[in-house]
């Protein structure tokens, strides 16, 4: 049964229906301004996700890093810690190298579900608001390339906006097509507009890219944070 949240979804569709899609890019670029007062809502899941991280940690994977608000807690975990974050905003990425520049950090400006992450890299990967725009067939390869990428006993650490009943995720993929079509935007080109994933097959999508467990850890504000392991035994 479709809940409150489905109605109030398909009603804001049809109020935005004549918007125009926005690349995923652009769409950041043109929103820095402002942007972390924003996203200041979630203050609290950002502390969270730092302090899932386990203490020993020495390398970290942040896809989809932005301004670096996770990372800004993380590293007031952990400030030695060794950090490779990619993001396609060059608008974001570069506030994030004013902020912590001076850091361990590498930031890659590049699409991470092709750029290579590499093989038993990292001790821990974290993703914050940024997959909520993906297929699950899509996220299935990204996840196979973070579990690769993860060391054994590694975990990926995700915090992301879920639909909180089937019917929404149907219905956001059914606007988010018909108005693709509609732009004539090409296979392939990311816009933001955003299509959840129920929990459910957002978890479903995790087992299927490789990693031997994934669960709710916890549900802050209707948004969960998982924990995906990787097979194997940390060193
Ligand atoms: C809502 S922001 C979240 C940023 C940061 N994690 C935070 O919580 O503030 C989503 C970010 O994901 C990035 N992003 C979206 N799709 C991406 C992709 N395919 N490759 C790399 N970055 C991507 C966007 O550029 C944007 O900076």
């Amino acid at each position: 049964m479709p809940n409150q949240d489905y109605f109030d979804l398909k009603k804001w569709f049809e109020e935005t229906a004549d918007e125009r899609c926005e690349e995923m890019g652009a769409f950041f670029d043109r929103r820095i301004e402002g942007y972390e007062d924003h996203m200041s809502a979630w203050q609290e899941h950002y502390r969270r996700v730092a302090e899932l991280i386990p203490g020993s940690t020495r390398s970290i994977l942040d896809l989809g890093c932005g301004t670096g608000l996770e990372l800004d807690r993380i590293f007031e975990r952990l400030p030695d810690v060794r950090v490779t974050a990619i993001d396609l905003s060059e608008t974001m990425t570069a506030e994030l190298k004013k902020k912590h520049g001076g850091k361990n950090l590498e930031i890659i400006l590049d699409d991470y579900f092709l750029h290579d992450l590499g093989e038993n890299r990292f001790d821990v990967a974290v993703s914050v608001e940024s997959l909520h725009h993906f297929t699950a067939e899509k996220k299935i390869g990204l996840f196979n390339n973070i579990c690769n990428a993860l060391k054994p006993g590694g975990i990926y650490i995700e915090c992301d906006y879920i639909a909180s009943c089937p019917e929404i995720e149907e219905l956001a993929f059914s606007e988010c097509r018909r108005r693709r079509e509609r732009d004539m935007i090409p296979d392939g080109e990311y816009i933001h507009f955003d299509t959840p994933l129920t929990l459910e097959h957002e978890l479903e999508a995790m087992l299927k890219g490789g990693f031997e467990r994934a669960e709710m850890i916890e549900n802050i504000n209707g948004t969960p944070i998982i924990i995906a392991k990787k097979k194997g035994s940390a060193a």
